[in-house]
């Protein structure tokens, strides 16, 4: 579903990607692990458009779209979270999904200025699919309140509704699990093999091992820019490199 293929990205001088060579197939959730500068949010900046490789080139169901806009990716079928949550705090927890959602609709400008039927009804349409997100993401009661003022741990699983809410193929994670307490974290875990039973690909960068080996079908290390380990949790948690790179650090090190 979706191939890097020698990736590179040189910011000045730093090299925070190179020739990065990973592959994401439909169905599976995948792990992308490594200490703290190693490059991941790069990684899923350039796969978002957000940012563009230096070299190299970037699959997504056989389209090349390494130089594409964030906009095309979106529509593409690739959705993300941020590492530092990017909710609009002053909203509500569904207007933060109605946002998400934005585009989806067939009714003209003119149609929605003259609360036309078709528009009323996409609008309907569009607030009972955000309330069911919601709902699938133990959100129901949170609806009219103010993102900015739900507990972190809901701010997160927004964050995740908000992403499905545009109907992505891939889903890009980074760092979900950030700020949330060991049962939160549980349960997002559970969360996301949900996600993946229903059909849904996922890439995760995660900070939490136990997270990591609760979904990961596969992990993929990097450190300084490059892969240097890649399967299943029990094949790279015995590999030197990685021992010396990742695991060896304490807990907050490494992510
Ligand atoms: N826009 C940028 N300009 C310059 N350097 C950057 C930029 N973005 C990231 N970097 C650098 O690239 C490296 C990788 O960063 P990042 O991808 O955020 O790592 P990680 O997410 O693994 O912690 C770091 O050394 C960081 O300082
Ligand atoms: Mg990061």
């Amino acid at each position: 579903m979706l191939k890097l293929i020698d990736v590179c990205r040189v910011f000045g001088g730093l090299h925070a990607l190179t020739n990065v060579t990973l592959t994401v197939s439909e169905g599976r959730v995948v792990g992308l692990i490594g200490p703290n500068g190693a490059g991941k949010t790069t990684l899923i900046n350039s796969i978002s458009g957000l940012d563009h490789p230096t070299r190299g080139r970037i699959i997504f169901r056989d389209q090349d779209i390494s130089r594409a806009p964030p906009h095309k990716i979106t529509a593409a079928g690739i959705a993300r979270t941020y590492q530092n949550i990017r909710l609009f705090g002053e909203m509500t927890a569904l207007e933060n999904l109605l946002i998400g959602q934005h585009g989806r609709g067939q009714a003209t400008p003119f149609e929605a200025f003259v609360f036309a039927p078709r528009f009323l009804r996409e609008e309907r349409a569009l607030r009972e699919r955000a309330r069911a997100l919601l709902e699938r993401f133990g959100m129901a009661d949170a609806a009219d309140a103010r993102a900015g003022s739900l507990p972190y741990g809901d701010q997160r699983r927004l964050e995740i509704a908000r992403a499905m809410a545009t109907d992505p193929k891939l889903l890009l994670l980074d760092e979900p699990t950030a700020g949330m307490n060991p049962v939160e974290t549980r349960e997002l875990g559970e969360q996301i093999l949900r996600l993946r039973d229903e059909g849904m690909t996922i890439l995760v960068i995660e900070h939490d091992m136990a997270l990591i080996q609760q979904v990961c079908d596969e992990i993929y290390v990097l450190n300084f820019g490059q892969i240097i380990a890649q399967g299943t949790h029990e094949q790279i948690k015995h590999d030197p490199a990685v021992i010396q790179a990742y695991l060896g650090e304490d807990d907050d090190g490494a992510a």
